[in-house]
């Protein structure tokens, strides 16, 4: 029988899961969550492009357990204190543009440096005698380090941080949703809004050059009220940590299964783009999202009612041999990835996208000329949660400093 439930399953069998999903039921009713599920990349890309259809605020109602509207009537801006991901147009787009004043390319130019520095950092800090650890030596320490640095914290306050992301993600999509949110999780949650909401607080006083200063600085009416700035800087920590320690972990992980693959980009890294995006496409770091259906859908003879919670399966879509062909379960950066929907896809595109790709490529940059192969096999310890795909832990034998692959 075919079972798949978004909070329930997670490992190594998730795709051949997908390829029974996306043949035998593409309109899947999961009980456990009370969601349908939809897995092939047409119906995915579909409904990610119809926010008139499905609306984005059940990533608030089945993630975090908030209201969210009914029918056509969509949650308003106030009640969304700045989970961007879950506001449908047109309160959407103003969000959207106060907070993108925050990434644009001069901000991400002078990230380059930073994200660079802290790469070659953490790796000169690596041990050559004993394995090195590429999630907890690199992999989850990059991308809260760059975090902390775009809401301006002290990069000796990252373990916060890291453990403020750990707790948003095992309470937003993990086994805290089973067991029920720990004391400790729900303290963290709480110095983390008092911690981001001091740092807010002063950047309205006295703005500076930074991410934080760019979204509360009145443009206009354009302008982010406090809670919202505290709501967008916690929806920051935890979109863009797991998600890119993931992608990092996943993607040296693929190059370890696949040697060959792995000496063609140390030979040549000018293919790190390309594995980067197969990455992307083959093992999704974020594996699905939520859409409410704003009024009855008809897919494949199914109806799903109006208000149905709905799964996305990026994570199928990207495997789908409908969109990639017979061999889209083959790991091939040859192939053209372009069209994966591993960021999502149409106005909720992610923001973070550029970030994420030059964090990434800078981590292989500078681990790859030095990576001899994997120092463990076993079993995968997996991630603390369904929504994301990753390891806990990837040991693997480094070369010496400076003495190259
Ligand atoms: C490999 C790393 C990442 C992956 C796979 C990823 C994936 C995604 C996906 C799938 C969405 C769409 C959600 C939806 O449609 O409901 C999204 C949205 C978003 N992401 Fe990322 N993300 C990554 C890194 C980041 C980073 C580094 C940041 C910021 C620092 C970030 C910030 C955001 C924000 C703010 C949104 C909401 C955009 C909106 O609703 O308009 N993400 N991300």
């Amino acid at each position: 029988m075919l079972e798949y439930d978004p909070f329930v399953t997670s490992g190594t069998d998730l795709y051949s899961l997908y390829d029974r999903l996306r043949d035998e039921a593409p309109v899947y009713w999961a009980e456990e969550t009370g969601a349908f599920v939809l897995s092939r990349y047409d119906d995915v890309s579909a409904a990610l492009a119809d926010t008139d259809g499905f609306s984005s605020d059940a990533m608030r109602g089945v993630l975090m357990g908030a209201p969210t509207g009914t029918g056509e009537e969509r949650l308003p801006r106030s009640d969304a204190i700045g989970m961007l991901v879950a506001v449908d147009p047109p309160a959407h787009s103003e969000l959207r543009r106060i907070v993108s004043r925050g990434f644009t390319p001069r901000q991400m130019a002078g990230w380059h440096d930073h994200i660079d520095e802290t790469v070659r950092m953490l790796l000169d800090a690596a041990p050559t005698d004993e394995p090195f650890d590429v999630i907890a030596g690199l992999s989850a320490r990059l991308p809260v380090r760059v975090i902390a640095a775009l809401v301006g914290a002290d990069p000796d306050h990252e373990d916060r941080f890291r453990m403020w992301a750990d707790a948003a993600t095992s309470v937003m999509s993990g086994s805290a949703r089973l067991t029920g949110i720990k004391q400790e999780e729900a303290m963290a949650m709480m110095a983390m809004a008092a911690d981001l909401g001091e740092r807010i607080d002063a950047r309205t006083e006295a703005p500076r050059d930074d991410l934080l200063s760019a979204i509360v600085k009145a443009q206009g009416e354009d302008v982010l009220s406090r809670e919202e700035a505290v709501g967008f800087a916690a929806l920051l920590l935890f979109a863009g940590t797991e998600t890119t320690t993931n992608l990092i972990g996943n993607a040296v992980a693929a190059l370890l299964a696949h040697p060959d693959e792995l000496e063609r980009v140390q030979k040549d890294p000018g293919r790190i783009n390309s594995v980067m995006e197969e990455t992307l496409r083959w093992d999704s770091p974020v594996q699905y999202v939520f859409r409410r259906t704003t009024r009855p859908m008809d897919r494949h003879g199914v109806t799903m009612p109006v208000d149905s919670n709905v799964t996305l399966l990026l994570g199928a879509a990207n495997r789908d041999p409908r969109r990639w062909g017979d061999d889209a379960d083959r790991f091939d950066p040859d192939r053209d990835a372009s069209g994966h929907v591993a960021f999502g896809f149409g106005p909720h595109f992610c923001l973070g996208a550029a970030l994420a790709r030059a964090e990434t490529a800078s981590a292989l940059e500078h681990l790859l000329p030095r990576l001899r192969g994997e120092a463990t096999s076993g079993d995968v310890d997996w991630v603390d949660s369904m929504q994301f795909r990753g390891r806990h832990s990837l040991l693997v034998e480094l070369a010496p400093l400076h003495t190259g692959a």
